[in-house]
């Protein structure tokens, strides 16, 4: 593979620290974390990668991800070059590269009274990472803006995804693609002063009740759904949230080396200095264990882990 690379004129770098690039700032490092600047590049790279089996994961916003202390033995490719980041506004068609932000977007769309993505005001990734895993939350979810995405499988085909045969549902897609390159997305006109509004809303809301300036990856269990019977939330029972039961659970403050439940939320857990990824898998642990004692439901991890 370094042969390859060499040859390719393939921007990278080798044995790269990837904590710094994820919103935990823990974890060990990469074999190799390359930045393709076209198609043509993500294409043969992903086709060298595949030829020889290593395994490929590609880096977004690292938003939502944690990667293990050991680091991943394999190839990271990061899509932050400008070819990924290109943005096409034509009327209410939104079309922007993967490596977009998706912060940058929503206030861009909002202002030009273009509406479906200020429900994700306060999310941070980029726009494949979001559709990917169909950000969202409260207020709304990606999803249901997407008119057609443009991916690369790993041997490095191109083709589009529409939106009659996409399924977006909680923290999900069904897009198995290896590569996200390009989404499409269909908005719906509106007010650029109520848009706005909406996403200060939002923010706010969000300023008030997670723990936003502090190392975390977000919430980190999916809600669960819970059965009508349970001790938690009586007869009329819905999806809970993660975080209620965590907090009902007294795991307020919990902490493991340097990982500890948030006081503000207790869906996150946040990074203090020294810690490592070990701390938080093993907070996680003890708080699913506890929850599970306490209330008799398994919650599942919304983080996505590597490797
Ligand atoms: N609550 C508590 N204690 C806590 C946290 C929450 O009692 O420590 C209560 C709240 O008072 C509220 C209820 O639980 O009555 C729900 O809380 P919240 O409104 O914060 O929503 P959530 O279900 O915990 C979801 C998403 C968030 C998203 C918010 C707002 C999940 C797992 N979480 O949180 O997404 O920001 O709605 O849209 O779906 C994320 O995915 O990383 C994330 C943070």
């Amino acid at each position: 593979m370094d042969a390859f690379l060499l040859d390719s004129h393939i921007k990278h770098e080798l044995n790269v620290p990837l904590g710094p690039q994820t919103w935990y700032g823990v974890g060990g490092n990469a074999r190799i974390l390359a930045h393709p600047s076209s198609a043509q590049q993500l294409s043969a790279l992903a086709a060298a990668a595949h030829e020889r089996k290593m395994p490929v994961y590609v880096l977004g916003s690292g938003a939502n991800l944690l990667v293990r202390d050991e680091g991943v033995d394999g190839l990271v490719i990061k899509l932050d070059d400008p070819a990924f980041k290109q943005l096409k506004i034509e009327k209410n068609i939104v079309t922007a590269g993967s490596g977009y932000d998706l912060a940058k977007l929503l206030l861009q769309t909002a202002k030009l009274g273009l509406g479906g993505l200020e429900c994700l005001a306060g999310v941070p990734a980029t726009v494949g990472g979001a559709v990917r895993m169909n950000a969202g939350g409260r207020f709304g979810d990606i999803g249901r803006s997407v008119r057609r995405v443009k991916v690369m499988d790993v041997s490095g085909h191109v083709y589009y995804r529409d939106r009659d045969d996409l399924i977006f549902s909680y923290r999900k897609s069904n897009i198995t693609a290896k590569f996200i390159v390009e989404v499409e997305f269909e908005l719906t006109p509106g007010d650029p002063e109520e848009l706005m509004r909406e996403v200060k809303k939002i923010m706010i809301l969000k300023k008030e009740s997670q723990p936003l300036p502090e190392h975390s990856a977000g919430c980190a269990f999916k809600n669960p759904t819970v059965p009508t019977n349970t001790r938690h939330d009586g007869p009329d029972s819905k999806p809970a949230s993660a975080g209620k039961l965590i907090d009902v659970a007294g795991l307020k403050g919990a902490r493991i080396g340097g990982a500890e439940v948030s006081g503000l939320h207790a869906n996150f857990i946040v990074a203090n200095a020294g810690c490592t990824a070990a701390d938080i898998f093993a907070l996680m642990e003890h708080v699913k264990s506890v929850v599970n004692e306490q209330f008799g439901v398994t919650l599942e991890r919304e983080v996505v882990v590597w490797p």
